[in-house]
């Protein structure tokens, strides 16, 4: 039996909201995990969020809650994005969990009492120098000062030591060193390994794994005044997920002799490559046998961050793609590995490309013909057809080479073979042209080819399954396939689907979108209808709208465009998040009489609930609110 196989993630910070960056390194998890249970593997895949330490501590004040209320209130922007890209993660970590609590304090008491293998303690407790802030209360580094000063409270830092516990890092970069140059701890892409390698060989010190300051954290079990520093507790996450604290037997199994893969971006290197290798070996536990560590983003040119408010936020684009076209678009803008700028405006040209065209097209194509000319019923297999050899060929070995890949993370080669195969078929129907036939009334042949490209089809539904799996069983549901015949095995050898079986073909598997709906930046342009632009008076009848007083007004962090309305619709109060910021300062729209749509279903921008839509007037770059006499009531209906 191959060893079970153990996927995580980074748990994300949940100070953060989700934004494509954390959605392509859990789609890519996703992916794995499916593709390894889909070959017979036991596959476990993890990931969590990261809730301790002072800037989510100063996160839950801003917001007005206790720590935990902040966090509880996040987390579920990460659990409700992830439900809504697909992902099938079998644990959602959270460290502020009792359960993850107690696993830290038993991997500190462990590292405690722990000896490197000159007989030195593991820990030790030294004097931590630095410059603290005490508007922010905590440390922070020169590079963050402005002006000697720290940027939020403009006040020079003072100079503080406080006690902290070190971990002896140094004791153990040789051993680390020698495991990471064999390759019995892989470092992968070989760009990372060797950038770890020129870590250690600038002679790291040790690092402190307490904060004496820091209240927000797990304490340690033998200094209470003082709590575990995040990284400590983060990466213990790994363990806890799989029951280091409280299940021996899923520990062993997963764990200890379990292949364990960490995938992560290469901001985090550092701390997975040295620290949690090091603190693995303190506590006499195995060690990882992968780490992944893919590239960097920018979008459009930029690094994504609140301030600038370029963050692509996946529900965005799941509510205009669908779950499985995003996960194949993200997936596929650049190998995993390398840094790459996202271009959401090239997300449209290729989802018709690929998807509508390619993928869609086949389907539709070759099923139409199934049900015009076979009676809706699979034909029978033809050999003697041109082209069918070669085709089958190349269908044959797309498992084998797809495992391939997925087992060196060449993700967009296992999708690129896919659609190399679909294009293939849909040459292989083109040359044949299969309508010819049903005019010369050379019914085997037809057969014999719209078999092989639904066999194709078929394999294709496989293979892809791990990236769309929506989609993909859609297209399995077209060919009355279920779950049992979904394995790798089944897609190695052609000729699985038996004649006869029925199919059918509700709707397009892969609409096409129109291209001139841009995409802008995390904002995909809402769908427009194709052919007919206007509406029944019935149908504009079921539009609520209502005069509106602007109570309150503030901006949205990190979104320059958008303002946060406090409104009175006369029956109630409610929470809209409009688009005008640009245009009205909150202190010019506060007092405003404006006309809102109030039956629209709330919504959530940039993390923010809006529950309606103001109407503002435009023309060119000018953007003026819709706004009615001053005696007009709050709550008056327009009609
Ligand atoms: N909480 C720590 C991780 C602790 S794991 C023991 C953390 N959190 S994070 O929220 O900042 O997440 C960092 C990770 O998010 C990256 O390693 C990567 O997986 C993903 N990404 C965030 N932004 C990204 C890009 N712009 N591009 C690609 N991946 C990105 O660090």
């Amino acid at each position: 039996m191959p060893r079970p196989i153990y996927i995580t993630t980074p748990i994300y910070y949940v100070n953060d909201r989700p934004h494509i960056g954390h959605a392509y390194t859990t789609i890519v998890a996703d992916l794995l995990t499916r593709f390894y249970r889909l070959s017979d593997r036991d596959a476990y895949f993890v990931t969590g969020t990261d809730e301790h330490g002072s800037k989510v501590a100063e996160a839950a004040q801003q917001a007005g809650l206790s720590e935990i209320a902040f966090c509880d209130q996040t987390v579920e922007t990460f659990k409700t994005a992830w439900e809504n890209l697909s992902l099938s993660y079998d644990y959602f970590l959270r460290t502020t969990s009792n359960r993850h609590k107690q696993s830290v304090q038993k991997i500190l008491e462990k590292l405690h009492t722990a000896k490197t293998e000159n007989g030195e303690d593991v820990i030790y407790s030294d004097f931590y120098e630095g410059l603290y802030c005490t508007g922010c209360e905590k440390f922070i580094t020169e590079k963050e000062l402005v002006d000697g000063k720290c940027p939020h409270h403009k006040t020079k830092p003072e100079k503080l030591k406080e006690k902290n516990y070190f971990f002896r890092l140094s004791a153990f970069l040789p051993r680390i060193k020698e495991l990471i140059e064999s390759d019995e701890m892989q470092i992968l892409p070989e760009e990372r390994k060797r950038e770890v390698l020129g870590l250690i060989g600038q002679e790291l010190g040790d690092f402190s794994l307490s904060r004496e300051r820091v209240k927000w954290g797990i304490p340690l079990p033998f200094d209470k005044n003082q709590s575990a520093y995040v990284w400590i507790d983060a990466l213990s996450n790994y363990i806890t997920a799989v029951g280091y604290g409280d299940d021996p037997d899923s520990f062993d199994k997963w764990w200890t002799k379990g292949e364990v893969i960490h995938l992560m971006a290469k901001d985090i290197l550092k701390f997975h490559c040295l620290y949690w290798p090091a603190m693995l070996m303190a506590a006499g536990l195995e060690l990882p046998d992968k780490m992944f560590l893919h590239g960097f983003f920018t979008v459009d040119g930029d690094k994504m961050s609140k301030t600038l408010g370029n963050q692509i936020d996946p529900n965005e684009m799941v509510a205009f793609y669908g779950a499985d076209a995003t996960r194949y678009l993200l997936l596929t803008q650049f190998p995993l590995g390398v840094d790459g700028d996202v271009q959401a405006k090239r997300f449209i040209t290729q989802y018709n490309s690929d998807l509508a065209n390619d993928l869609g097209n086949l389907v539709s194509r070759v099923i139409k013909m199934v049900l015009v000319n076979c009676g809706g019923k699979i034909p029978a297999p033809h050999k003697e057809i041109e082209g069918l050899d070669a085709l089958m060929a190349q269908a044959e070995e797309l498992a084998e080479r797809s495992y391939a890949h997925i087992k060196h993370f060449r993700v967009t080669n296992a999708i690129g073979d896919a659609i190399s195969l679909v294009r293939a078929t849909n040459k292989f129907f083109n040359d044949r042209a299969p309508w010819k036939l049903v005019k010369e009334g050379k019914t085997d042949e037809l057969g014999g080819i719209l078999y092989a490209c639904c066999e194709v089809i078929r394999i294709v539904s496989i293979l892809l399954y791990p990236v769309m799996p929506g989609k993909m069983t859609e297209i399995r549901s077209v060919l009355s396939l279920d779950s049992a015949s979904l394995t790798l095995a089944n897609a190695r050898t052609f000729f699985e689907l038996v004649p006869g079986t029925k199919v059918k073909l509700d709707q397009p598997v892969f609409p096409r979108i129109k291209e001139e709906k841009e995409a802008k930046t995390g904002a995909p342009a809402p769908a427009e209808k194709e052919d007919d632009n206007l509406l029944d008076i019935s149908e504009f009848g079921k539009v609520e709208l209502r005069v509106a007083e602007v109570l309150k007004a503030e901006k949205v962090e990190g979104a320059d465009r958008l303002l946060k309305l406090q409104i009175d619709i006369g029956s109630e109060k409610r929470q809209v998040v409009a688009g005008v910021a640009e245009h009205y300062s909150p202190d010019k729209i506060m007092g405003m009489k404006v006309v809102v749509v109030t039956n629209l279903k709330p919504a959530t921008i940039r993390g923010v609930e809006s529950r309606g839509m103001l109407l503002a007037a435009k023309k060119g770059k000018k953007l003026t609110l819709v706004t009615v006499a001053d005696d007009i009531p709050a709550g008056a209906k327009i009609s």
